[in-house]
C-alpha cells in the first residue's frame, strides 16, 4: 500500500485523507500521554499532560462528528510523521536518567506534537472553509486552539521551571 489508502484526486478527498490520518494521530497521543504523564516528576507538567488527555479524548470525539457531518466512516490511516515523533518521545523516556532532564526532554517532545497538530488543524480548517463546510471549520477550529493552548501552556512552562530546574 502506498502513502494514501486511495487516490486522491480532489480536494475534498485530500480533506478527508487529512481527517483520518489526524484521526490516527490523535489515538496514538491518548495511548502515549498517560506514559508521559506517569513519568513526568514536575507536577504541573504532569497536569499538564493529564489535562491534555482528557482534552484529547474529546477531539477524538470531536474528529468523529466532523466524518458524521461528511457521512464518512471514521477510520485513521497510517501517519508515519506522528508515529516518528511519538517514537522520538519513547526514545527520551526510555533514554534519559535525570528527572529534571527528562522532563525538559518530554515536555520538548509535548510541543513536536502540538506543533504537527497544529499544522494538520490549521489545514483542516482551510480546506473545509473552501470547501464550504463552515460546520466541519468550527468544529476543527475548537481543537485547533487548545493545540495552541497547549503549546503556550508548555512553552510557559519549559521558561518557567523545568529547563532552569533541567540545567
Ligand atoms: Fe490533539
Ligand atoms: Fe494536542
Amino acid at each position: 500500500m502506498g502513502l494514501f489508502s486511495k487516490p486522491i484526486k480532489s480536494l475534498d478527498d485530500l480533506f478527508l485523507h487529512t481527517l483520518k490520518d489526524i484521526y490516527y494521530a490523535e489515538h496514538q497521543i491518548v495511548k502515549s500521554l498517560p506514559k508521559m504523564a506517569e513519568k513526568a516528576t514536575d507536577p504541573a507538567l504532569k497536569s499538564a499532560f493529564q489535562k491534555h488527555l482528557a482534552e484529547t479524548k474529546g477531539q477524538v470525539t470531536r474528529l468523529e462528528r466532523v466524518f458524521q457531518m461528511l457521512n464518512e466512516e471514521a477510520k485513521g490511516v497510517t501517519c508515519a510523521a506522528m508515529d516518528g515523533i511519538l517514537d522520538e518521545a519513547k526514545e527520551v523516556m526510555s533514554d534519559i536518567e535525570d528527572k529534571t532532564v527528562l522532563d525538559a526532554g518530554m515536555l520538548s517532545a509535548a510541543q513536536a506534537v502540538e506543533h504537527y497538530e497544529i499544522t494538520r488543524y490549521g489545514t483542516l480548517v482551510a480546506f473545509a472553509r473552501r470547501l464550504g463546510r463552515e460546520d466541519c471549520a468550527k468544529i476543527l477550529e475548537e481543537t485547533l486552539a487548545e493545540e495552541k493552548e497547549t503549546d503556550r501552556k508548555l512553552t510557559e512552562l519549559a521558561e518557567g521551571q523545568i529547563n532552569r530546574r533541567a540545567a
